[in-house]
């Protein structure tokens, strides 16, 4: 096995409705990977499955090699699996600054080791600047790169984001999706992002699955994935 992590045959199923039916993915190192569908195709359901916050009803999980399927959700975060969820969660009331330095006490390291950290987090997210600001004066796309932030202070490997630039106006969702691509050049992150917005997927040029009724309806690039039948009736012909 090559991928970083994988699932097979993953089914989650909620009073008889399968959410999520027999779903084979799986992401490499140092990549991206979209997951898009119409609203209620399983994306989010699929997402819990990979974090811990859902036991799935069928199928496995593996992460570097190593079956997952039953580790608890504090275990994955500390292997470095780590979720945004569809809201954010960041303390408004705290400093940005602050609320890195909080994600950062449950990294490791010295103290000197995470204050460098913190800093460069600051940076990477473009920041530093509103390091003394409090979060609830911070733009929506700011405090979505805060979120962000966190989770790299955190020190995760595999970013799971659901929706990360809802919300936000064209110029903060390109920034993000130059952010996501710095993550992987220059960290060597994986990340699984779900988005309904299809420029933002263009743009990030990567591997996509397409999820319907809880499925995988197609797999491939932007161009491949834009050119199937299948896909333009359930989700992109929604859109026209
Ligand atoms: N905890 C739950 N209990 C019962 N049904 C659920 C639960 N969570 C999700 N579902 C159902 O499972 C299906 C998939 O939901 P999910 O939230 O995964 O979709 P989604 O692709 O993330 O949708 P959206 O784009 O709207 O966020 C939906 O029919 C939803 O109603
Ligand atoms: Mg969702």
């Amino acid at each position: 096995m090559s991928a970083l992590l994988q699932t097979q045959g993953l089914g989650k199923t909620f009073r008889g409705l399968a959410a999520n039916a027999d779903i084979d993915f799986a992401i490499e190192p140092r990549s991206i990977h979209c997951v898009i569908g119409p609203n209620g195709a399983g994306k989010t359901t699929f997402l819990s499955m990979i974090s811990g916050h859902l036991a799935p009803s069928s199928g496995r999980i593996f992460y570097n090699n190593a079956d997952i399927t039953r580790l608890a959700t504090v275990a994955r975060a500390r292997s470095g699996i780590a979720r945004k969820f569809q809201t954010p969660s960041v303390f408004h009331g705290l400093t940005t600054r602050t609320n890195i330095e909080l994600a950062a006490l449950r990294g490791s390291g010295s103290r000197g080791e995470r204050r460098a950290r913190i800093d460069e987090v600051l940076e990477t997210i473009g920041l530093s600047a509103q390091a003394q600001r409090l979060a609830a004066h911070l733009s929506h796309g700011q405090r979505q790169w805060l979120e962000i932030g966190m989770l790299l202070a955190m020190q995760a490997k595999v970013l799971l984001l659901d929706e990360p630039a809802a919300g936000m106006t064209a110029g903060e969702t390109a920034a993000t999706g130059a952010l996501l691509q710095k993550l992987v050049a220059e960290r060597g992150l994986a990340i699984i992002v779900i988005e309904h917005n299809m420029d933002f997927i263009r743009d990030l040029d990567a591997e996509i699955t397409v999820l319907h009724l809880g499925r995988v309806i197609a797999n491939g690039r932007f161009d491949e994935i834009a050119a199937d039948p299948r896909v333009a009736d359930v989700y992109l012909g929604q859109q026209a």
